[in-house]
């Protein structure tokens, strides 16, 4: 038995997707283990796009289990266009499909409540969700006493549940809303809600599982599990960039939480790097560049948004925060990607320390006002002006490609093992 896990360690959109898709060839069964529809993953491969949220991006190999676990909070209407979708572009979704009885379900309320909130941050810069409902359903499944999952759209007694708490949240919902939000808040309407969910649960009903026993027998089979981390390690709930983070465990932390498959069993912890550093929405960012060489990275890398098309926020390689996530991880080795962007720089920098308030440091701070006080000290070694894109070998790349990534590698005291120059499958450089 040998389980794999591919985990974003930044602020997420990484080319997770696009790596789990080519590890999935080497797999029995991808499992999707925290987050929701919040996530945005890319694949490309064939001369088509495929774009997906909810669904492991290890789904186009049929023979593949694809499974969501009960971490994920789902949604299920966007959970079956997505589906759809994927059917129309030829991809076979059926019982290579299972989702955890266990996972969340998103409600209407939790919409209402990341749209009221979102704009409700009194002190400081808003955390700009996704405005996926993720952080209210997560919320409700701590809180217990108004939480749903997925198993029990199925069974009797639903009708009653739904009733009763669509009672209680219009009621949270008109005293949270300012005077303003008031205007747009239309009540919940109980009945449309069951009917709706009932719908839904109806079209899911095939996919429906107790996915912790799938993957415990799995594991007792010796099967080979992929795990597809979302979002980045510096969004954790716990460890990340807090409060500015998603509302799950989004390092390597939260794979056994997640999936109920023990920690013992991961064997290799694929840690997933861009060349540079991204993030969407508030929260500090020691290197961004809010400059034209931010903007040309931006334009070089096409950094808009998956989900929100939002620009993405862009800076040069931080080493001291990868070095924290991938050990906070347990990280065995780095996939380097879009590496291809940074062509054409004269020369390229990375944060190799911080300092704070005039002394020199080289940890990541665990107090956000801290962070935002970090000013970056740089190392700054040669670009280079040569396409990427076509190389296909380790060897081919040019001398300063090289000695950038093994400059990353050695500031972030990790082997860079996979290298990807372009999005598609073929575009990578797998070194050994
Ligand atoms: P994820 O959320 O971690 O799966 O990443 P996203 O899919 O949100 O964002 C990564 C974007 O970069 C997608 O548009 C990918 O198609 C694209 N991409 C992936 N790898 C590379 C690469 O090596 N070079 C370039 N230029 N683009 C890439
Ligand atoms: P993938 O899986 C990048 C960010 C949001 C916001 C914060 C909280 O594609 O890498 P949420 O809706 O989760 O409550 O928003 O987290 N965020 C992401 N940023 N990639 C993602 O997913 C993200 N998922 C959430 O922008 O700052
Ligand atoms: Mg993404």
């Amino acid at each position: 038995m040998s389980a794999t896990c591919v985990i974003g360690l930044q602020w997420g959109d990484e080319a997770k997707g696009k790596l789990v898709d080519l590890l999935t060839e080497e797999n029995d069964i991808v499992v999707r283990f925290q987050g929701g529809a919040n996530a945005g993953h890319t694949v490309v491969f064939g001369g088509k796009k495929f774009k997906l949220s909810l669904i492991p991006s290890g789904i186009f190999r049929p023979e593949v289990q694809s499974v969501i676990a009960g971490g994920v909070v789902i949604n299920p209407a966007s959970i079956l266009n997505e589906i759809d979708t994927l059917r129309g572009q030829g991809v076979e979704i059926g019982k290579n499909l299972i989702i955890s009885d266990r996972a969340h379900v998103i409600m209407p309320w939790h919409f209402e409540e990341d749209r009221i909130m979102n704009t409700l941050m009194g002190h400081g810069e808003a955390i700009g969700t996704t405005m996926r409902g993720i952080g209210p359903c997560y919320r409700d499944k701590v809180g217990r006493s108004f939480a749903i999952r997925f198993g029990e759209l199925f069974r009797s007694g639903i009708e009653e549940k739904i009733a009763y708490i669509t009672k209680i949240k219009n009621r949270f919902l008109a005293g949270l809303a300012s005077d303003d939000q008031k205007k747009d808040l239309t009540l919940l309407d109980p009945d449309q809600i069951t009917r709706d969910y009932k719908g839904f649960a109806e079209r899911l009903k095939a996919h429906l599982a107790d996915t912790t026993r799938y993957l415990l027998d799995a594991v007792d089979a010796n099967k080979r599990i992929l795990f597809e981390g979302a979002q980045g390690a510096l969004l954790d709930i716990d460890h990340g960039t807090y409060p500015y983070v998603t509302s799950s465990n989004s390092s390597g932390t939260g794979v056994s939480s997640g999936s109920g498959v023990p920690a013992s069993f991961i064997k290799r912890m694929v840690g997933v790097v861009k060349a540079y550093t991204t993030r969407v929405g508030g929260g500090p960012f020691p290197t961004e560049l809010d400059n034209e060489v931010g903007q040309k990275i931006r334009d070089r890398g096409n950094e808009y948004g998956t989900v929100t098309k939002r620009p993405r926020r862009c800076g040069w390689f931080d080493a001291v925060a990868v070095r924290y996530t991938a050990s906070l991880s347990g990280t065995t080795d780095i996939a380097l990607t879009l590496l291809d962007v940074l062509s054409t720089f004269d020369e390229i920098r990375l944060c190799t320390a911080y300092e704070l308030d005039g002394e020199k440091i080289h940890y990541f701070p665990a107090n956000i006002e801290d962070v935002a006080r970090l000013k970056p000290v740089y190392e700054t070694v040669p670009g280079w002006s040569e396409d990427l894109s076509g190389i296909r070998s380790f060897q081919d790349l040019p001398q300063a490609a090289i000695n950038y990534i093994n400059k990353v590698s050695e500031s972030v005291g990790k082997p860079v093992s996979i290298v990807s120059v372009g999005p598609g499958r073929e575009q990578t450089i797998f070194r050994n």
